[in-house]
């Protein structure tokens, strides 16, 4: 099996409880991944997806190889068919099947280029590699999707809640930079599969593909969306919409998160996924205060990371 999306887990809620399960005893699962290798290929840069998931196969007894592809390896070819006299060196066809003679799982961070709306999210580099390769791909982050850092969420989440039906709010927070929608489409994705009331608040023109919106109840009016709200997770994206498909539109500084605006949900947990920009996406006071989970976040990552990378072992 891959664990390249939603779609590759059997059932959210038993991975979560799992995971809970695994952070307990992590090296309970030593000799799962004796004598097999994870190579970890970034094309972007990292600090936690890195160092988590090394952390994780190591937890499971894996030998782990790091490459920096991005800065490193040859620039890839994706098309069918080119006729390779320009700048790229290697095409995907070989570097794929390369790889997978030297590990049991391929693991990829390829962020959306914003080159090309469609080949993003069409998921130019993890598609290839899935087609290519001979062994189960990990998504460390693509184009769009940033299914562990997901199910981390979903995990923390799950810690915290003391309700039936939590009031959980992804909130848009400005960015001077273009930021990828990888991790508002996964973490809507990922709560709309779970029992919450969940609900996404942004500025007009900052609308997310329908299909992770789901349904969700979507609002341009941050401060009724953060009312009673118990989980706050907050996040900058970059328009959707074609006809601004990965520009800065937006860099209204009343969307910045609080204490005041925290002040309105019902004594609410605040989430990102790090890193975070202080004082642009969030206030000095909430990310420092004692309902800030950002550490607690970053701390699953390595148990989110284990129980995908232990179902892709037991699928071996
Ligand atoms: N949240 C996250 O993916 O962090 P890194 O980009 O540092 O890996």
């Amino acid at each position: 099996m891959n664990y390249f999306d939603i779609n590759d887990i059997d059932n959210l809620q038993n991975w979560v409880e799992e995971a809970i399960v695994l952070k307990e005893k992590p090296l309970a699962h030593k000799s799962l991944g004796a004598d097999k290798t994870i190579c970890l290929l970034f094309f972007n840069n990292s600090l936690r997806t890195r160092l988590s998931t090394q952390k994780a196969a190591l937890n499971l007894g894996m030998n782990v190889m790091i490459m920096n592809f991005g800065s490193e390896g040859w620039q890839l070819e994706y098309g069918d068919g080119e006729v390779m006299d320009q700048g790229k060196s290697e095409h995907v066809i070989e570097a794929a099947q390369v790889v997978s003679q030297y590990a049991d799982i391929i693991a990829i961070r390829a962020f959306a280029k914003f080159e090309n709306k469609e080949e993003d999210y069409q998921e130019q580099v993890l598609a290839a590699f899935m087609k290519y390769a001979s062994v189960p791909i990990l998504n460390m982050e693509s184009a769009i999707g940033h299914p562990l850092q997901a199910l981390t969420d979903m995990i923390t989440i799950a810690e915290h809640n003391t309700k039936s039906k939590p009031k959980v709010v992804l909130s848009w927070a400005p960015h001077p930079k273009a930021l990828p929608q990888a991790v508002a489409n996964s973490f809507a994705q990922y709560a709309n599969a779970s029992d919450f009331d969940f609900v996404i608040t942004h500025p007009e023109g900052y609308e997310l593909d329908p299909q992770f919106v789901g349904k969700a109840t979507v609002t341009h009016n941050q401060k009724e969306a953060f009312e009673n709200a118990d989980f706050i997770y907050v996040k900058n994206w970059s328009p959707f919409a074609d006809e601004n498909y990965g520009k800065v539109m937006n860099t209204d500084a009343s969307w910045r998160i609080s204490a005041d605006k925290m002040a309105l949900t019902n004594n609410g947990k605040f989430m990102h996924c790090l890193p975070v920009r202080r004082n642009v996406i969030v206030d000095d006071a909430v990310i420092d205060s004692e309902n800030s989970l950002v550490i607690k976040q970053a701390n699953n990552r390595t148990y989110a990371a284990q129980i995908a990378i232990k179902k892709i072992l037991e699928s071996l």
